[in-house]
């Protein structure tokens, strides 16, 4: 098989090792920056390489893998999707749910394999996890909770695409890192989320950007403070340039940022508005009765990638965190703590990647994308509806995450927003027409 990969940026490195580990070839690297394009085609071994899309187009690639900021994701996707090639797209797959589901309708229609990169349901303890839930044994789920903390944008944090929302959207630590919590929460649960209460804290709503492209916060800085509740957006408009002043020569604007950020190091400082979240505090409801909760934060010290899970069933719990990777710990009462060790095999970020990544082309080996023999597919349903179709993937008995699943986690996303905009009001989340329940 051969592979394109569309941005060759950080996330695209952890793509290129996947595919060389599922024997997959890489074919094709396109980036804006053509020397990223070309270093990264050298390190992989791809032939074709440049700034040019139609390298993605015209090679009968087997599939393209779509590593580009989310803003771009929409536009991507729907391209290849209409040149009939099967998308791997990064995560989130879109900013809104609307958009998400249109590529989901899209892609069924089409026949064209899709998967979003929710890889972390790919880590051994979690596939065994969703095991242990779906036994009889564990009984009903009634809770589920967790966290998903990271350092990275704690200070001194770099500048980059995440913090605008003309790239990254409206909101931060819940599109990047909640979508992740969210996929495995329903993903090991078994339940889908139904509806949201959230609140968000903007940490730091003026940064200081310093010449070397990293940020940092400051006594001197006005209007700062954890702001929690009211105004998830809590910055005045979606259009701003997002350097609010100069504190050096003044002459720099948003569109100079990406130069100045990589260029020679400056001694000026200016500021930075931020205005999506740090932090999120998440309550929800899912089907069949499960209350769960969440606590997300960019800028937990120490934390480097902690991700946690908990489920309580009527009859047993277990719990998983992601700096103890390789321990799933079960229990029921008055009989101890019983913990699985995962020694061997998937146990790491890059692990879970490969993992998914090898399912991906697993699947398509397989068919993916041929309709069923004897299912009315999505495309010849009565009336087009897409409900009436089965997943792209079904056949191939895989549990990729699809368009449709990820359209899904959108809708939850965009769910967040609104509650966190109303004060934590609960909001429900957005059944799409169509929308089928894809429990594996
Ligand atoms: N699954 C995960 O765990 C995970 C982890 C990190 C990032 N991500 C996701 O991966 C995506 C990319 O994140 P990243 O950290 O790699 O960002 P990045 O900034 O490191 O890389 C993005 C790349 O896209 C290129 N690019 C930008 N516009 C382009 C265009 N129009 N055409 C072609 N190339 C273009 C940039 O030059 C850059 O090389 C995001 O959606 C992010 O949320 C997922």
């Amino acid at each position: 098989m051969r592979a394109g990969i569309w941005g060759a940026g950080n996330i695209a490195e952890v793509h290129g090792a996947a595919l060389a580990g599922a024997g997959v070839e890489l074919a094709a690297v396109v980036d804006t920056d053509g020397r990223r394009a070309e270093a990264f085609a050298r390190r992989y071994g791809a032939l074709r390489h440049g700034t040019d899309p139609d390298l993605l187009f015209s090679g009968g690639l087997d599939a393209v893998h779509v590593c580009t900021p989310p803003n771009l994701h929409f536009g991507m996707v729907s391209r290849l999707i209409d040149a009939g090639i099967p998308v791997l797209c990064e995560k989130p797959l879109c900013l809104t749910g609307a958009q998400a589901y249109e590529l989901a309708v899209k892609a069924r229609r089409a026949h064209v394999p899709n998967a979003v990169n929710f890889n972390l349901r790919y880590h051994q303890a979690l596939v065994r996890a969703r095991e242990m839930v779906s036994d009889g044994a564990f009984g009903p789920v009634r809770l589920v909770h967790g966290s998903y903390l990271q350092e990275f944008h704690a200070f001194p944090a770099p500048y980059g695409w995440r913090y605008d929302e003309a790239l990254a959207g409206k909101m931060r630590a819940v599109t990047e890192i909640g979508t992740h919590w969210f996929d495995i929460a329903q993903q090991v649960s078994g339940h889908t989320i139904q509806s949201v209460s959230a609140v968000f804290g903007r940490h730091d709503p003026v940064r200081l950007l310093g010449g070397d492209g990293m940020m940092k916060g400051g006594p001197d800085l006005s209007g700062n403070g954890v702001q929690v509740g009211k105004g998830a957006r809590l910055g005045d408009g979606g259009t701003a340039d997002p350097i609010v002043d100069s504190l050096g020569d003044g002459s720099d604007t948003a569109r100079g940022l990406d130069a100045m950020v990589s260029g020679e190091s400056s001694p000026a400082w200016r500021k930075v508005r931020v205005d999506s979240e740090d932090s999120a505090l998440i309550t929800m409801r899912m089907d069949g009765g499960a209350l769960a909760s969440v606590v997300l934060c960019e800028t937990s010290h120490g934390r480097s990638n902690r991700l946690s899970l908990e489920v309580t069933g009527r009859d047993q719990s277990l719990w998983w965190d992601s700096e103890d990777i390789g321990k799933l710990h079960g229990a029921r009462k008055g009989t101890g703590v019983n913990t699985q060790l995962f020694a061997f095999g998937n146990n790491g970020f890059a692990d879970s990647f490969r993992a998914l990544v090898a399912a991906f082309y697993e699947a398509l080996a397989a068919g993916a994308g041929k309709p069923e023999p004897g299912k009315p597919s999505g495309a010849t349903a009565k009336d087009g509806a897409v409900g009436d179709s089965e997943p792209v993937m079904a056949h191939t008995g895989h549990t990729l995450p699809d368009f449709m699943q990820a359209a899904r986690i959108a809708a939850i996303c965009d769910a967040v927003y609104e509650s966190a905009l109303a004060d934590g009001a609960w909001v429900e989340v957005e059944a799409f027409k169509g929308d089928i329940e894809e429990k594996t």
